[in-house]
């Protein structure tokens, strides 16, 4: 067996100019290795994410970050800082050549991608949360990078503080990956933990989360799995090389969600999760599904509850790896705007290494659903290839439907309230047999 390398005795630099620093008694003896001049930040939008990472770099000067310009959009609205920090116009921050890097964190898509695509056409560096507006436009960015050297950095956009992106890139950057598998909403996963733990109903839960400020007053992008599937093209955009349409992605929520679901995931011993499913098929292609799940104790998915976000990487040589954290706030999201910060002041920019082997994006599958509903024309419509479970009492059916007609249906299935849960398991169209199992 090959011997580890072992590091040599002598130092590794041996000019005298850049001495190795030594330990001591004395406090901050020891600095960076190359210190460097504090960095001018523009910030376009001080909500929630904006004022995270002003109060974060406000407790960390030291981190070498000041924000110079904020740039906001109501000129009526209080602040918690004094208005003279504070302008209307986010353009001026684009053309001000003294900002080393700009954090847009604005909640409207458009004017998001209008901000950042300008950026890059002037080749400034851009950090930015919105996952919306990246799923939508994202070969537009990096098409735009790539014709005028701007940077693009986006960590915050996929469940906030966990640094997924950046291990998909820096890390598995060039690894194949069989699966990845997330819970990227941490709205949905409050509810669902509050249903499991009081047998409640999906209504008095989603009142208790909004309440909590865990879910939004207009709760569909989060509870329709809009949200998490942004997250999911992104995802696929690095760990595969696969540049999605977010419309092609099977997204269904868990607004029909009911007290009679949750028992029978747990009559299972599992529970139901929003899960966001890429994963490579035998033949190389790749698939992604954002729709509710069951989980069993298996899975590392199945102890992140509450608020949290989970991601399993299943990488062919390293094997598997769990993250886990706060998918949201203005701290955990600060945290990763800070990050990339930090990435781009060392010179890290996404390399979508494996774009150049882009994968083709496989529908064409069978997918094994419980499906609950009292309108027998969703059963008609849904056209199942195999049941191997009916309960007309408790109105589900459990059996393989194609996933085309779930992609096309999806609208329907929400119109009628219908609820459904994959049970995680895959198969060619027409297969009589299990071929891939994905269980989350
Ligand atoms: N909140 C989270 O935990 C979280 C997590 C991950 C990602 N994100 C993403 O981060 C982004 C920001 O979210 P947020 O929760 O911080 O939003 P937010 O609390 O609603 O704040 C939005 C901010 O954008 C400003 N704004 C809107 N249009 C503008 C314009 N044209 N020019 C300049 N400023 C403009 C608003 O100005 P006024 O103050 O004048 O209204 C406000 O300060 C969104 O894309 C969101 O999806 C959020």
């Amino acid at each position: 067996m090959a011997s580890c390398w072992k590091p040599p005795k002598s130092p590794i630099f041996s000019n005298d100019s850049l001495p190795l620093p030594m330990l001591t008694n004395q406090p901050n003896h020891i600095t960076a290795l190359f210190p460097t001049r504090q960095w001018r930040v523009g910030l376009i939008g001080f909500g929630c994410v904006g004022q995270g990472l002003y109060d974060i770099l406000d407790q960390r000067p030291e981190a070498g970050f000041i924000i110079s310009r904020i740039a906001v959009k109501n000129p009526t609205k209080a602040r918690t800082l004094s208005a003279e920090r504070f302008e209307f116009d986010a353009e001026l921050l684009l053309a001000d050549d003294s900002l080393d890097v700009l954090v847009e964190v604005i909640d409207d898509a458009d004017t998001a991608f209008w901000l950042v695509s300008e950026s890059l056409r002037r080749g400034r560096r851009v950090v930015t949360a919105n996952k919306a507006m990246l799923a939508r436009h994202l070969p537009a960015l990096v098409q735009l990078q790539r014709e005028t050297g701007g940077t693009l950095l986006y960590e915050a956009a996929v469940c906030g503080s966990i640094p997924v992106i950046r291990t998909l890139e820096a890390y598995f950057g060039v690894e194949p990956l069989h699966r990845l598998t997330g819970i990227l909403n941490g709205s949905s996963n409050y509810v669902l933990t509050r249903m499991g733990e009081e047998g409640a109903d999906y209504a008095p839960a989603l009142a208790e989360a909004q309440q909590l400020g865990f879910a939004e007053t207009e709760p569909s992008l989060d509870m329709g799995a809009f949200d998490p599937r942004s997250k999911a093209v992104l995802l696929a955009a690095h760990a595969y090389g696969a540049f999605l349409d977010p419309e092609q992605v099977l997204n269904l929520g868990i607004e029909g969600i009911g007290a009679v679901d949750i028992a029978f995931a747990a009559s299972q011993g599992q529970k139901i999760k929003v899960v966001a499913g890429l994963q490579r098929l035998p033949d190389g292609r790749v698939t992604v599904l954002v729709t509710p799940q069951l989980v069993g104790p298996d899975s590392p998915l199945y102890t992140v509850d509450h608020e949290f976000n989970g991601v399993v990487i299943e990488a062919d040589f390293a094997g598997e790896q769990f993250l886990r954290g706060r998918g949201a706030g203005g701290h955990p999201t600060g945290s990763a705007v800070l990050a990339d910060l930090a990435a781009l002041r060392q010179g890290f920019a996404y390399q979508y290494h494996k774009a150049a082997e882009a994968p083709e994006y496989a529908a064409d599958l069978e997918v094994e659903i419980y499906l609950r509903t009292n309108e027998p024309r969703i059963i008609d419509l849904l056209d199942f290839s195999e049941i191997s479970e009916e309960a007309d009492e408790d109105e589900y059916v459990v059996g393989y439907v194609a996933l085309q007609h779930l992609i096309r249906h999806r609208d329907t299935l929400r119109q009628y309230g219908a609820f459904v849960v994959r049970t995680g398991r895959l198969r060619p169209i027409g297969e009589e047999v299990e071929t891939v199992a994905a269980s989350a």
